[in-house]
């Protein structure tokens, strides 16, 4: 899918070309080192093996639904995303890993889910910054609860672009921040970040949440670390396919960004670079209609 340009300034396109061959490596390299930061592939205190039906919307090339489905072999892992190219991918892996227990089907997020209504323990949502705008969200989020059983749980895990010590890189990640909010993606008020993650638990609230809940965690990539090789070859893919976008929004020239990217590449890989990304990940209950159930026996319980 080779997003139109149009779209994006309409905020209403997914920013990257998502079916890029190095786009999906990313992913599956990221997907890793995030599940290893975050402790596993589920919220901090869900019980597993209550978890019989699962969720994953917008899983790219299905790094997430595989480790879960791999990790609780009793669960039916669902991954939803609107690329074929990448479903064709991920059941291609799911086939090859022997994973029988997760699927994956070709769905725009942006209308209305052809699922039924009660039907899922889990609802998971990672990284949909890129796809959603301040507009769009709040539809996703309700239609996300929609498809939970009540007492389930619906997690919304977010990035904020990274922050580090190199001036071409940091100049770079301000481009990307302002080219969102030049096109109405960023949330309010215009500041130096992107604005989602202080939104995140409002917007499980609005939609009807209740025992919000939420971690933060830090990927260290500075030099020397373990995730340093692996999250700089990801941002030397990402800033090379947000280009399109930067340029199309009007933050930048070819000129600069070339100059730009030529030196965060060298910055990433010094021995002095210092890099981190920070992740939140939001959760809340989706309210059983027996209001005596509501914070007890509902179908999925953590021990917070
Ligand atoms: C940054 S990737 C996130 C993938 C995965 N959730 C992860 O964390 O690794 C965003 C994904 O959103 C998908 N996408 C973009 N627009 C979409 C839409 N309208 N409906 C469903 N998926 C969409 C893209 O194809 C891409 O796979």
């Amino acid at each position: 899918m080779v997003a139109s340009q149009n779209h994006i300034l309409r905020g209403c396109g997914y920013i990257l070309d998502a079916e890029n061959a190095a786009e999906t490596a990313r992913l599956m390299l990221r997907d890793r080192l995030v599940n290893e930061v975050m402790g596993g592939v589920l919220p901090e205190g869900v019980e597993g093996r209550r978890l019989e039906s699962i969720l994953d919307l917008a899983c790219g090339p299905g790094g997430w639904v595989l480790e879960t489905a791999q990790c609780y072999p009793w669960a039916r892992v669902t991954g939803i995303d609107i690329s074929e190219t990448l479903i064709q991918y991920a059941r291609a892996q799911a086939q090859v890993q022997g994973l029988r227990n997760a699927c994956f089907e070709v769905m725009d997020l942006l209308e209305p889910f052809p699922l039924p209504g009660d039907s899922f323990d889990l609802v998971n949502a990672r990284d949909l910054t890129g796809l959603l705008t301040p507009a769009t969200w709040p539809r996703v989020v309700h239609e996300a609860l929609r498809v939970c059983r009540p007492g389930g749980i619906l997690r919304l895990t977010e990035f904020e672009r990274p922050i580090s010590n190199g001036a071409a890189f940091t100049q770079l990640q301000e481009l990307t921040r302002r080219a969102f909010q030049r096109t109405g993606r960023s949330f309010a008020p215009p500041s130096h970040h992107l604005g989602i993650l202080p939104r995140l638990a409002s917007l499980l609230r609005d939609a009807g949440c209740y025992q919000i809940q939420q971690r933060a965690y830090v990927l260290d990539f500075s030099a020397g670390s373990e995730a340093h090789e692996a999250l700089c070859r990801g941002y030397e893919v990402e800033l090379l396919l947000i280009r399109p976008f930067l340029l199309e929004a009007g933050v930048t020239t070819p000129a600069e960004f070339d100059d730009l990217y030529r030196r965060a590449l060298v910055e990433m890989f010094d021995e002095d670079f210092a890099g981190l990304c920070y992740i939140l990940s939001a959760w809340g209950k989706k309210v059983c209609p027996d209001p005596g159930l509501n914070g007890r026996e509902a179908p999925v319980s953590w021990s917070a």
